[in-house]
Parts: structure tokens; C-alpha cells; sequence
């Protein structure tokens, strides 16, 4: 990727889960199955799929610069990150959460985060929660710089390695949490300047 590419932040749909499916399997031991993407996206009333593409202009190369189709440069689309959250009663659940390998360390793994809190917000959640493995250390960092608090342990959580989970969470109910998540994403939407189709609508259908 160039080194400022446009960003967008959007709804996940059926056509960005080969995308998905490849980060997911670049990132986590248990990747999910295309199949769950597809009940995610398109059947489950509860979640909020979301993804975030990077798009850069680049020369054409070939007959079609020759014949100066589109003014000689096209549109390279790629998603660069994506996450998951549920919303059931009073709890926002972020079910998952990845950043390319590529593309990890530029800020774009927080975006994401305040993405989903954000929408969680919108959904009139009262919690967000979620479970980090207790070796993630990157991921623990990232979820603490936005004021998650680890609540408890859960014995045994991920079924490769029985590895124990984190339960995280951070109570959003508050006027103090509504405008610190606020703050922090109005931050980030000014250091990086994304389109945002996902906090600022409700999803499709
Ligand atoms: C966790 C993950 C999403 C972070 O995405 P990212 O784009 O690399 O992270 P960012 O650049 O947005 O960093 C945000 C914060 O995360 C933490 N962080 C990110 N990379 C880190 C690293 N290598 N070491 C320690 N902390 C790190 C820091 O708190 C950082 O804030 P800072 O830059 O002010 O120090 C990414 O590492 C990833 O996809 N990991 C694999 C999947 C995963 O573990 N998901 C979480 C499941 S619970």
C-alpha cells in the first residue's frame, strides 16, 4: 500500500469474505469458516460485521494506457482489516478483530475498535465486552489504551491449546465513557481522514 491511502470503513459484505477469510487465516489459530462470515453478514439479526479498505489510485500498465483509458490511472481497492460485534440486550460484543500482517502497527487496529464501540453506542449497548487470549499481549494493549478493564478469567476458553481468555470489558453507559469514545475517534478520523458508511448508517436491509 502506498504510504496515505484513502480509507474507508463499511458494512461487510458476501463479496469481501475470500478477503476476510485470507487475513482471519493469517491471524488467528481457529479462523472462522467462510460459511460463519456468510450467517454473520446475511443472517444474524444480532452482528455487525464490519471492514476497513484501503484504496489507492495506480498507473495503468499495457493496451489500456496506450489507448489512455481512464485518464491512464485505476482504482486499487484492498481490505486491509476487519471485526465483528454482536449486540444482545444491554451487551456489545466484539466478536473479532484483525489488522492484515502487512498493514498492522499504523493505527488502523484502533480504528477499527473505536469503530465497533462507536456503533455499540449507536445501538444503546451498556457494555462492551470481549475475550483476548492471556498471551495476546498486543491485542490487551490495544483494548486497555481504550480503557477496557479485565474483569475475570476464563479457564480453558480456546479449544486448540485450552489456552485461558481475558474477559474484558468496558461499561459505555455514562456520559464520561460516551465522550471519551467519542473523542478518541473523532482523533483518529482526524489523523486518518476515513470514509465512514459504518457508525454513521444503520445496515443495509
Ligand atoms: C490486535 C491488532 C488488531 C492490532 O492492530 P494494529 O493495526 O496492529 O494496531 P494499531 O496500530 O492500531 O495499535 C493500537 C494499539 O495497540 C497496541 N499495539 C499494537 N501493536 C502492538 C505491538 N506490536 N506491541 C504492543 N502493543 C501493540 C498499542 O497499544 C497500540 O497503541 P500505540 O501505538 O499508541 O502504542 C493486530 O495486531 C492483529 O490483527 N492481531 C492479530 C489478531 C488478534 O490478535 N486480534 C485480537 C483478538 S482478541
Amino acid at each position: 500500500m502506498s504510504p496515505k491511502p484513502d480509507l474507508t470503513l463499511r458494512y461487510m459484505t458476501l463479496a469481501d469474505v475470500p478477503q476476510v477469510t485470507a487475513i482471519d487465516r493469517l491471524s488467528f489459530d481457529l479462523p472462522w469458516s467462510e460459511r460463519s462470515y456468510a450467517y454473520e453478514i446475511n443472517e444474524s439479526e444480532h452482528s455487525f460485521m464490519v471492514v476497513l479498505e484501503a484504496s489507492r489510485e495506480l498507473p495503468i500498465a499495457g493496451w489500456r494506457r496506450l489507448l489512455g483509458l481512464n485518464g491512464g490511472t485505476r482504482i486499487e481497492r484492498r481490505i486491509v482489516g476487519y471485526g465483528g460485534l454482536w449486540n444482545i440486550g444491554p451487551e456489545a460484543h466484539i466478536s473479532t478483530i484483525a489488522v492484515h500482517p502487512q498493514a498492522r502497527g499504523r493505527g488502523w487496529g484502533e480504528v477499527l475498535l473505536l469503530a465497533m464501540m462507536r456503533r455499540a453506542l449507536a445501538l444503546r449497548a451498556v457494555e462492551v465486552v470481549l475475550e483476548v487470549r492471556v498471551s495476546n499481549e498486543r491485542a490487551q494493549n490495544l483494548y486497555r489504551k481504550h480503557h477496557f478493564r479485565t474483569v475475570g478469567v476464563k479457564q480453558g476458553y480456546y479449544r486448540n491449546n485450552d489456552e485461558d481468555a481475558y474477559d474484558m470489558r468496558l461499561n459505555i453507559e455514562n456520559a464520561a465513557a460516551r465522550q471519551q469514545i467519542e473523542a478518541s475517534y473523532q482523533a483518529l478520523y482526524e489523523q486518518h481522514g476515513f470514509h465512514d458508511s459504518y457508525t454513521r448508517h444503520k445496515p443495509p436491509g
